[in-house]
């Protein structure tokens, strides 16, 4: 996508709160990832508009733990530019499998990683409904299982 810049965040750069609890709604989660991720800002036309963040398993394997654009910039193709950003860096690292996590209500992230190559590769059956303290729902469909995808890298 043209004029859309994504970097590593560096120490000048504001954690961008909002988008991070827009992917997941769990501070505390994203407090026990985020000291071992690296965290992607991006900018179009010098605005934060968007985020991801990668968080390596091991040598092998490396998940997108969150994912967020903007709500006033969503749908423009920003979140799949993201996705093809991080299987690039993802590929350059020399990692062999790229995952991603979403709910079983998520549809619409569902539809947008298959179609970016993720196939869904297991799922963790209660995983939302024993780890968040309140109910969750997207699409009228509560949040119960999370589903993992995994991208198998081509270098
Ligand atoms: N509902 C329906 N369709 C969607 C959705 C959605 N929520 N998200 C993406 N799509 C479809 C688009 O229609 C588009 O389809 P097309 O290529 O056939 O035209 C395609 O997916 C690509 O869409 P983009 O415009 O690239 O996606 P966008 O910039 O809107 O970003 C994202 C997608 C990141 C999921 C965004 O909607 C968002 O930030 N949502 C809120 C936070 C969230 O749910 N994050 C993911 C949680 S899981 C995790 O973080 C690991």
């Amino acid at each position: 996508m043209k004029n859309l810049m994504i970097r590593p965040i560096t120490e000048g750069d504001i954690l961008p709160h909002d988008l991070l609890l827009s992917a997941d709604p769990s501070e505390e989660a994203i407090e026990q990832y985020l000291p071992y991720s690296t965290l992607y800002l991006a900018h179009l036309n010098d605005l934060p508009v968007a985020e991801y963040v990668l968080y390596p398993h091991n040598t092998e394997d490396i998940e997108i733990k969150n994912i967020a654009v903007d709500d006033a910039f969503q749908g423009r193709g920003i979140g799949k530019a993201l996705l093809e950003d991080a299987v690039q860096r993802a590929i350059d690292d020399g990692y062999k499998c790229l995952l991603i996590g979403t709910s079983n209500a998520s549809v619409g992230q569902l539809y947008l990683y298959q179609r970016q190559g993720f196939e869904i590769s297991s799922i963790k059956m209660n995983f939302f409904t024993d780890n968040y303290p309140t109910p969750l729902y997207e699409n009228g469909i509560q949040c119960r299982h999370m589903l993992m995808l995994t991208k198998v890298l081509k270098p």
